[in-house]
This record gives C-alpha cells, sequence and structure tokens, in this order.
C-alpha cells in the first residue's frame, strides 16, 4: 500500500517571476485556491495519510500557512464567520498529515528527493510535483492501483509536442501492457529534438521504490549541474527494475509557467 507522499517545493520559480520574487509559486492562487490545496485533495483522495513538503528558507510561507492556528482562532472568535470557519478546519486536516524537511540550495530534483530519505517507511511512496496539475480523474488514484497490481514503479505521462521534448523528461517505449500503460526501457532528462527516443514524456506524478535513494546518494549532477530524479530512474532501469509508464485520462494543467498558470485559473473555473 502506498500511504506516503513527497512533494518538492523548494525551486526558485523562476518561469513565475515576478510574482515568485516574493511569493512562493505553490500558494498562488487557482481560482481562488492555492494550487497546493489541489495537490493535497488529489492525494487525500488517493488515500495518502502523510505527506511530506521539501522546502527552502526561502519558503517557509508554505509552513505558516499550515500552521497559522493562533490568527485564526483570533479571527474567529471576533467574526464568528462560518466560511473562515469551514476554511481553517480544513486547514487543519492538511495540518496533520504534512511534515517538512529543508533543502535550502535548489540542486535538483533528485537531491529534493534524498532530503525526504528518512521519513520513508514503506518500500514505494508517491512524489508529486505541483506545478502539475491533473484535473476531472485523480492521476495518483490509478497509479496507486496500477502499482498494487504489477508491484512496480508507475510514472504519468502524455504525448508531447515533437518540438517540445527538450522541456522534459522523455522515456523509450517498451512493452505495451495495455491501453493505457507500457513498461519503459529508458528516460532522458531533457533531450534534444534529436537525441529524444520518442514524444512520450513523464509528468509530475511518480511512485518510487525506496531504492531510490541508494542511487541518489551516489549520483553525479546531469544536464544543467543538477541532480535529476530521472537520471536515478535511468539507473534504476538498468539494474532490471520495472518502471510502468501510466498514460492517464484526466486533463494536464502546467501552473509553472506564466501562461500556463492563466490557463490553468481558466480551466479550473469551468470545472
Ligand atoms: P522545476 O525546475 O520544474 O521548477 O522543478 P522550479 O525550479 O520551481 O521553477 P523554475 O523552473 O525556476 O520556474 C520541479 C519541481 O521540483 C522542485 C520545484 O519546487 C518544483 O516543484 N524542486 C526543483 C525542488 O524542490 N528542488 C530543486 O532543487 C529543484
Amino acid at each position: 500500500m502506498i500511504k506516503q507522499a513527497i512533494i518538492p517545493l523548494a525551486g526558485l520559480g523562476t518561469r513565475l517571476l515576478p510574482l515568485t520574487s516574493v511569493f512562493a509559486k505553490e500558494l498562488l492562487p487557482i481560482n481562488g485556491r492555492p494550487g497546493i490545496e489541489f495537490i493535497l485533495d488529489e492525494c487525500i483522495e488517493a488515500g495518502i495519510k502523510e505527506v511530506i513538503f521539501i522546502i527552502s528558507k526561502k519558503k517557509e510561507m508554505i509552513k505558516k500557512y499550515f500552521f497559522n492556528d493562533s490568527y485564526y482562532k483570533k479571527i474567529i472568535k471576533k467574526k464568528n464567520d462560518i466560511r473562515i470557519k469551514n476554511e481553517y478546519k480544513k486547514i487543519l486536516k492538511y495540518k496533520k498529515m504534512i511534515k517538512f524537511v529543508y533543502q535550502n540550495k535548489p540542486l535538483g530534483t533528485g537531491d529534493a528527493v534524498l532530503k525526504t530519505k528518512k521519513f520513508i517507511r514503506d518500500k514505494f511512496f508517491l512524489m508529486l510535483l505541483p506545478d502539475d496539475l491533473i484535473i476531472k480523474k485523480n492521476c495518483s488514484k490509478s497509479m496507486i492501483k496500477i502499482h498494487n497490481k504489477y508491484q512496480s514503479s508507475v510514472m504519468a505521462s502524455m504525448k508531447v509536442s515533437k518540438k517540445s521534448v527538450s522541456r522534459w523528461g522523455i522515456y523509450k517505449l517498451g512493452k505495451k501492457i495495455n491501453k493505457y500503460n507500457f513498461n519503459i526501457k529508458d528516460v532522458i532528462e531533457k533531450p534534444s529534438v534529436l537525441k529524444a527516443p520518442s514524444n512520450q514524456a513523464v509528468i509530475g506524478r511518480y511512485i518510487l521504490p525506496k531504492k531510490i535513494f541508494s542511487k541518489l546518494h551516489n549520483q553525479k549532477p546531469g544536464k544543467g549541474g543538477e541532480i535529476h530524479i530521472t537520471d536515478a530512474i535511468q539507473s534504476l532501469i538498468n539494474e532490471n527494475n520495472k518502471f510502468i509508464a501510466h498514460n492517464f485520462s484526466g486533463k494536464y494543467l502546467d501552473c509553472g509557467s506564466m501562461n500556463g498558470y492563466i490557463k490553468s485559473n481558466l480551466e479550473i473555473a469551468k470545472l
């Protein structure tokens, strides 16, 4: 059973400047709600009991958002507003399941994952990248079902345009399992159009094995000088660990770029 999730939040968010010069992008409202709440709801609905946030000193406002009890209590006492009361209850529910670890230098997603090592108890855990919202169908829930069936790692995937492959982790398709699921042969971080083995991209939902930590421990920086989770996954694939690509059926929204963020607001308003 997958009961723990990790969420890397320690990146700089440069693509959303100037909004992110003083604000954590994960708290930016999407149709009136901080983006991170959509991610937490996906986790709760998928049966996750504990979520580990990887933050940095610069992003401590995320911690404050969930741990602001005395402020809420004062306001509720004064105003007795039902909406605020309900919001507070919801935040208390999130607070109970969140733990924090710090990555003060953004050395890459792989390095962020490594910071959670001592908290992970089971053989597998879920990772969600908060820039990637998937609406209309709970992608994490579907992936957990696949994991339970095959007892393997799973990554969310979708086809992207050929010219945009250099923005993504791209994988080489192996044997087809069924209409939505494939074995992954190789995965490459942000390949050039010429070097991309396909136009199937990894999207920000991963079920990873605990043994990925030992790979990350010894991993040298890769593309752009960062420690990428993709490179650790490739090392595991090289040792015949099974990774399944799940072509999810929900709708993908990219909240990490300015255009994507604006579009996400419009899409969620339509729900
Ligand atoms: P990205 O590299 O896509 O986004 O990281 P970013 O760094 O936040 O933003 P840009 O590219 O400068 O606009 C993907 C996810 O991994 C986290 C980010 O917070 C984001 O959720 N991350 C990235 C870390 O936690 N640590 C890192 O060292 C790098």
